[in-house]
């Protein structure tokens, strides 16, 4: 299903709670994708994320040559499949071709967004040299956002009772997920005596 543009404004509400994600890459050809339960928002304007991505990872190797990477949202559809990337390297098995997976190109980098995800993003990387040789984290600037209106629309989420099956998945470990099957709306406390 084609998904809706997302105002790279935005951008940063469609992983500021916490999803799981799936980091699809590609280089001179091949296509990979993993599992990520660590990204974060880091900047407003333009929007840029942080992903932990180990550097021993075949998505490491395909981000760094290729200078970019996507980021897929699944739904509890895609949870069979999210734990099995995220417990299989590219090193080892094709994933795309084992997994049978359908991916269409991006709009602005090309990257294979994943069919089934309810978000894509697609990043460039920016490159920092002292965060990633210390750490495994890598920064990406957000340069296309879209998502499946029927959950995300005018910039926020909306998870309720009948587009359940859309909402976004949040590993607590061991191949478990949970779902933001409920939502709650802050109200202003009352005033002060
Ligand atoms: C639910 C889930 C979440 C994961 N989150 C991360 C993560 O945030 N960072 C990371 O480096 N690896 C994470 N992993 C592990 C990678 O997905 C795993 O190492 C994967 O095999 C790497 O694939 P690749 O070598 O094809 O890139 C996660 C795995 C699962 C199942």
């Amino acid at each position: 299903m084609a998904l809706t543009p997302v105002a790279l404004a935005h951008a940063s509400r469609l992983v500021n709670h916490g999803p799981t994600v799936l980091v699809t890459t590609t280089h001179e050809g091949r296509h990979n994708v993993m599992a990520a339960a660590w990204s974060m928002p880091v900047e407003f304007t333009p929007p840029r994320i942080a992903v932990v991505i180990d550097k021993k990872t075949m998505t490491r190797e395909l981000l760094q040559a290729s200078g970019r990477f996507a980021i897929g949202l699944p739904c509890a559809a895609l949870a069979d499949l999210t734990y099995a990337v995220g417990s299989q390297s590219g090193h080892d098995v094709d994933k795309f071709a084992r997994h049978g997976l359908q991916a269409v190109p991006g709009p602005v980098l090309g990257l294979p967004l994943l069919e089934g995800c309810v978000a894509w993003l697609e990043l460039r990387h920016i490159p920092e040299a002292h965060l990633e040789d210390a750490y495994d984290t890598v920064v990406g600037e957000v340069v296309s956002a879209q998502a499946d209106a029927r959950v995300f629309a005018e910039g926020r989420w909306r998870f309720e009772d009948d587009n359940a099956e859309l909402h976004t998945l949040h590993h607590l470990g061991g191949g478990v997920f949970a779902v933001p099957s409920r939502t709650v709306r802050a109200r202003p406390l009352p005033s002060s005596p």
